[in-house]
């Protein structure tokens, strides 16, 4: 049973992490899911699309940047079509980041200020 079961384990041991894994394009480095062509096509004209896939928000936020750019960067108006699926990708692709930052230091392990180890 055991050496039956062993190459099965084994496989999904190699597969399983390949799958979770994204695709990334070569080229831009934008991961693979549907609407990343209108991305490329798009969002790539003025600069890297590095500048995109570091970024992390919400879809209002990805919003705000596109009507910023449009508003001081001459980028053009997007269709509502073509609007909706720029969005759609970059909020399911590029969310917030939960955590970011560890949590703070809690003030019982702080050092003490300067003067009280001083007076130590
Ligand atoms: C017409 C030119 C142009 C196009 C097309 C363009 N951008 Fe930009 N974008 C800019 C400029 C200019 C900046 C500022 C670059 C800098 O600060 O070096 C910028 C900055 C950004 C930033 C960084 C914003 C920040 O807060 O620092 C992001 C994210 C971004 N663009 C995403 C996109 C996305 C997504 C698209 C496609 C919808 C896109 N850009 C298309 C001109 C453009």
């Amino acid at each position: 049973m055991i050496r039956r079961l062993t190459p099965l384990f084994l496989l999904a041991v190699i597969v399983a992490p390949a799958s979770a894994a994204e695709l990334l394009d070569e080229q831009t480095g934008l991961i693979i899911d549907s609407g990343w062509e209108i991305v490329r096509v798009h969002c790539g004209g003025c600069h890297s699309h590095k500048i995109i896939t570091s970024q992390r928000a919400d879809r209002q936020t990805w919003l705000d940047i596109i009507r910023w750019m449009q508003a001081t960067q001459n980028l053009w108006q997007l269709d509502p079509a073509t609007e909706a699926g720029i969005l759609d990708y970059l909020a399911k692709n590029y969310p917030p980041q939960a955590k970011r930052r560890r949590a703070p230091i809690p003030p019982s392990l702080m050092p003490l200020p300067l003067e009280d180890r001083r007076s130590q």
